[in-house]
């Protein structure tokens, strides 16, 4: 039986939480040492998902000897000095997204990771969805003909938080688009690859975090309209139409279980409920890098993090100048 990869958790908080439930579920891995700022809850996390040692500190779960890859699940406004430490202590990291608050913090902490020869990785577990990888697919193998709308949205109703939650918080990295922005530009980024030109409008909280954002990309030969909110309910799908058919993702698209694809008056659904589940395909993806010494992941590689890192930059500086 191959090895298995032997994983810490830095910050552990309810993704965390999420998380650790799926990878006990992954044979090849397992929980060695969860850290938390406060010990109790660390002690409290360790039996829930039988982790062998709980930290009341991150330092030294970046230096136990046993830890190969730390899953970085603190606050975005920690990502970049949390995974610059294990990586100087010399461990692989899975960060969290937004990888860093932009483009020059990415930058960094990619080549930390190279200059330490440490595995890196954005944690864009949609990437590693099997019903959006279908998708991908049947684009690819030219089902819908040429690709020339995306539509992704993200939203739920979270207007109602208090000002100090993550979300509201500017001081936490909040705002919309940091927190679920991200996955709408992944999804064109994905499918339709870097755009020419981006336009998008917000509106903002009192906090002076955008709460809704809404975005067109522009491509030679496609246009993208994607949104991510919290005023909202949404059944949140997202769809690829091209010239000879539709592709629809069923939501919450970004976890899709179905994919839909529609051309000739005809459809035909593929169900991945049984085997989609969550985290796992990412936590999967990360154990065969570690266990064949990747540096990288070449389906979320360090460059995929960078240019959707620059995506986001480029929506801030459009929303900015209104
Ligand atoms: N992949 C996904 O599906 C997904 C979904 C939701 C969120 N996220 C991302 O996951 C990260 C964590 O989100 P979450 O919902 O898990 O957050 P959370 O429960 O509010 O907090 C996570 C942890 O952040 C640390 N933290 C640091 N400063 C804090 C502060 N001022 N207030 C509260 N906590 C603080 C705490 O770590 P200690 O335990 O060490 O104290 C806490 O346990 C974010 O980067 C978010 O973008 C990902």
């Amino acid at each position: 039986m191959a090895k298995k990869i032997k994983w810490g958790i830095a910050g552990l908080g309810n993704i965390a939480r999420k998380f650790a439930g799926d990878l006990k579920g992954v044979s090849q891995a397992e929980l060695i040492g969860v850290a938390s700022t406060d010990g109790d809850r660390a002690k409290a996390f360790q039996q829930a998902f039988d982790a062998q040692k709980a930290y009341d500190n991150y330092e030294d779960l970046y230096h136990d000897p046993n830890i190969e890859i730390i899953y970085i699940a603190s606050l975005n406004q920690n990502h970049k000095e949390m995974t610059m430490a294990a990586l100087q202590a010399g461990k692989g990291v899975l960060c969290e997204k937004p990888l860093g608050l932009n483009t020059a913090e990415i930058k960094e902490m990619i080549a930390l990771a190279q200059k330490q020869n440490c595995f890196l990785m954005e944690a864009m577990w949609s990437r590693f969805n099997p019903a959006i990888q279908k998708a991908k697919q049947w684009i690819a193998s030219g089902q819908i003909g040429e690709p020339k709308f995306l539509y992704a949205e993200f939203s739920f109703y979270r207007l109602n938080i208090d000002a100090s939650h993550r979300l509201m918080d500017p001081k936490k990295g909040g705002g919309v688009l940091l927190d679920i922005g991200v996955y709408p530009l992944f999804l064109a980024y994905f499918i339709l690859g870097m755009p020419k030109n981006i336009t998008a409008q917000s509106l903002f909280a009192k906090t002076g975090v955008d709460v809704q954002t809404s975005m067109i990309l522009e491509y030679n030969n496609a246009q993208a309209v994607l949104y991510c909110g919290i005023a909202n309910q949404s059944d949140n799908h997202a769809k690829v139409g091209g010239t000879d058919g539709e592709i629809l993702l069923h939501g919450f698209w970004h976890n899709a279980q179905k994919v839909e694809l529609t051309k000739a008056g005809t459809t035909i659904q593929e169900d991945f409920s049984s085997t989609s589940k969550g985290y796992v395909p990412e936590i999967e993806e990360v154990n065969r890098c570690i266990a064949s010494g990747k540096k990288e992941s070449e389906l979320w590689s360090h460059n995929d993090a960078l240019e959707l890192g620059r995506m986001v930059e480029q929506v801030f500086e459009k929303i900015k100048e209104r």
